[in-house]
């Protein structure tokens, strides 16, 4: 299990007791929404693995997988595909490639749709709510795409993930005959990425995805909840929202730089509600060491911090030749060394500074990450109970959609429309 090393948590004055009738409420809750909770459950995981396997199958032919889709619906598959897939991008590449189009941005999509070759990529479109803008008019571009160069085959190349029975793209699905997986009813988008959502982009890769299953489900198993990790989390990250309004999430887990985009989407979304929570911000180790790292420890005293880092980390990549007289401390070191030495140099100068809790990792193995995923996305539920809000639900992000649409001149939408006219005249 994700070990979490509290100690230097409580050291600066954060009360730190949340009462055993909380503890039992809260057990109580898990277990009478445990059957609703899909992303701790796993009930959709039997039928999924088949779909894989079939997947695996079809996915021979295809070079490259497009992946279109935003917010919960790629951010999980980005960062793992950063962590275990990072060589795409060097010099004289052979494997297969996945390419995720998380935003709007217009040339990128049509350098795509210019450099990639149609007959060797499948586009995958994944929606749960089958009718996020941005990923529904990237679709209409794909589909035209794929129609004008493989008029007859395009629309094997065309898969989706969404919701099982509603919504446009499940229309579509019934319609064109796409080849598609089904995203559970009750699986939110940021807490999706071990379902079909993560896991057929990662699977195209070839990632080792069961071991990831395997590691998230052996934090999701708890007996008492008093004793669990994501508790024990969820516990401090509540109490330091009472004093502090930021967290940091500093991520020495090397190679793994875009957890910290992950994770923030997850405590964001899920927590940001009734001006309660905390903001999240990602930093990268060593990285961050050099712009961000002055802010912790000397700006604002407004911060707490998670500390995530590998109990060891390896590289054969070694300065073992003569160095320069007032660099030769560094001989016979290897990056790996100098790596951890930065770690844990930050390590204590910020847990002198804040309220810090560090979670050690073994390796970077698929099963570690399913570990710190599971044990992150379950902390963030039991926090957005202990808040007394629901962590599953994002009503503040439908403002600015509405607007949006109302300004594209969607239907239905008069109020917005009001709205904009008068923000617009100012
Ligand atoms: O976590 C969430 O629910 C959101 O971030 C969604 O994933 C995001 O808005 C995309 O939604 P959808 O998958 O319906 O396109």
């Amino acid at each position: 299990m994700a070990f979490l090393n509290l100690e230097a948590a409580y050291k600066h004055g954060i009360a730190h007791n949340v009462e055993e009738q909380t503890i039992v409420s809260l057990e109580k809750r898990l277990e009478q929404e445990y059957s609703n909770l899909d992303f701790l459950n796993f009930n959709y995981m039997s039928e999924l693995e088949k779909k894989i396997e079939t997947a695996s199958q079809i996915q021979e032919r295809y070079k490259n997988m497009l992946v279109l889709g935003i917010g919960g619906s790629a951010l999980g598959a980005k960062a793992l595909q950063k962590a275990f897939f990072p060589f795409q991008d060097l010099p004289n590449y052979k494997e297969k490639s996945l390419y995720i189009l998380d935003n709007i941005n217009p040339k990128l999509m049509q350098a795509y749709l210019e450099k990639l070759n149609p007959k060797d990529t499948v586009v995958v479109v994944i929606s749960k709510s089958g009718s996020t803008i941005e990923t529904i008019s990237q679709y209409f571009l794909a589909k035209k795409w794929l129609k004008d160069n493989l008029p007859v085959e395009y629309k094997e190349h065309i898969w989706i993930i969404t919701d099982p029975v509603k919504g446009f793209l499940r229309n579509e699905v019934e319609k064109y005959g796409f080849f598609s997986f089904d995203v559970p009813p009750n699986l939110g988008g940021r807490f999706s990425v071990l379902s079909a959502v993560g896991l057929v982009p990662l699977n195209f890769l070839g990632l080792n995805w069961k071991e990831l299953v395997k590691g998230a489900k052996s934090v999701a198993n708890f007996g008492s909840l008093a004793s669990h990790p994501a508790f024990l989390l969820a516990k401090w990250a509540f109490n330091l929202m009472q004093v502090k309004t930021e967290l940091i999430f500093f991520n020495y887990l090397v190679g793994w730089d875009f957890l910290g985009d992950w994770f923030a989407q997850l405590w964001a979304e899920s927590l940001g509600k009734d001006n309660k929570g905390s903001m999240p911000i990602p930093a990268v180790g060593v990285r961050d060491q050099h712009s961000l790292l002055q802010m912790f420890m000397q700006g604002q005293n407004n911060k707490g911090c998670l500390f995530l880092k590998f109990r060891k980390i390896s590289s054969n990549i070694v300065l073992d030749f003569d160095l320069p007289e007032q660099w030769d401390f560094l001989q016979g070191k290897g990056l790996a060394e100098i790596f951890q030495a930065e770690c844990l140099g930050t390590l204590m100068a910020l847990s002198s500074r804040m309220p810090l809790v560090e979670i050690e990792l073994e390796g970077p193995t698929e099963l570690e990450a399913g570990k710190i995923i599971m044990l992150l996305e379950f902390a963030t539920l039991l926090t957005g109970w202990l808040l007394q809000i629901n962590p599953l639900n994002q009503p503040g992000v439908e403002k600015s959609k509405r607007l949006a649409k109302a300004k594209l001149g969607a239907k239905g939408f008069e109020n917005e429309n009001k709205e904009l006219e008068s923000f617009l005249s100012k």
